[in-house]
């Protein structure tokens, strides 16, 4: 069975815009596992300019099911997770100023980096690390000591409405290294409605998706419940 864990920074971006509490990420949160989530996610990006890390803290508190804290690994940000202790961390090599996160961790080249900080948030917490599908970069975040990677998805979105077996041919490759370095698998960015089903379909080891941009814009449309439901639909 693949977990479904919300990212709501979305949700953060909207209650910004006016400076208030609406809408309100804490009710938010609660509802998406009400819902059926498994899981929720925040990415807490050094600006504060979606999830704040004071979100972060008063989330961890109210949520029954998994969070999964993503970002960059900075100081700031490792002293959150000591504090909160949330389920899961996901690393992302993205800057302060990108929109969102647009690649994986080159994990060789930051093998001796990547290896610390794994080191570090295991003390807390489960590691996983943001990585394109190629398998030297799956083995590579082996050896740092990560107990999971997430597949960056973003090409497979881009390219599954082209040629969909084409679009998935480098992550079921990516699946198979996962699973013989004996490394958990989880994906995410750009996944919806559209393409979650053949991914999942193709990738039989998936322990868990995350999903934000596609799933918070559905609920527009659909209201939260039932977009929530459509996506564990495809999942199971
Ligand atoms: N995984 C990571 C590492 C991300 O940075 C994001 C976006 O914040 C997601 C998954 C979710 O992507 P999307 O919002 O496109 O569903």
């Amino acid at each position: 069975m693949t977990k479904l864990s919300v990212n709501i920074n979305k949700i953060a971006t909207i209650r910004n815009a006016r400076g208030g509490n609406i809408p309100d990420l804490i009710k938010a949160a609660r509802l998406c596992e009400d819902f059926g989530a498994e899981g929720i996610t925040l990415h807490p990006r050094p600006d504060e300019r979606h999830v704040r890390y004071q979100d972060v803290r008063d989330i961890k508190k109210v949520i029954k099911t998994e969070l999964n804290i993503e970002g960059y690994p900075s100081e700031r940000f490792l002293s959150l997770i000591e504090e909160v202790k949330p389920e899961q961390v996901t690393l992302v090599p993205d800057g302060p100023d990108a929109l969102t996160s647009n690649s994986g961790w080159n994990t060789i080249e930051h093998r001796n980096y990547l290896s610390d900080i794994v080191d570090r948030i295991n003390k807390v917490c489960r590691v996983s690390i943001f990585v394109d599908p190629i398998p030297e970069m799956i083995i590579g975040a082996k050896e740092c000591g990560a107990q999971r990677v997430e597949l960056y998805t973003e090409s497979y979105a881009k390219n599954y409405p082209i040629h969909k077996k084409r679009a998935i041919y480098p992550f079921i490759i990516a699946a198979q290294t996962a699973q013989e370095c004996l490394l958990g698998l989880n994906a995410g960015h750009d996944l919806s409605l559209e393409n979650l089903e053949y991914f999942q379909k193709k990738i039989p080891n998936l322990l868990e998706v995350s999903i934000g941009h596609a799933l918070i814009s559905d609920s527009l449309y659909y209201g939260l419940e039932n977009t929530i439901q459509l996506y564990k639909r495809l999942l199971n």
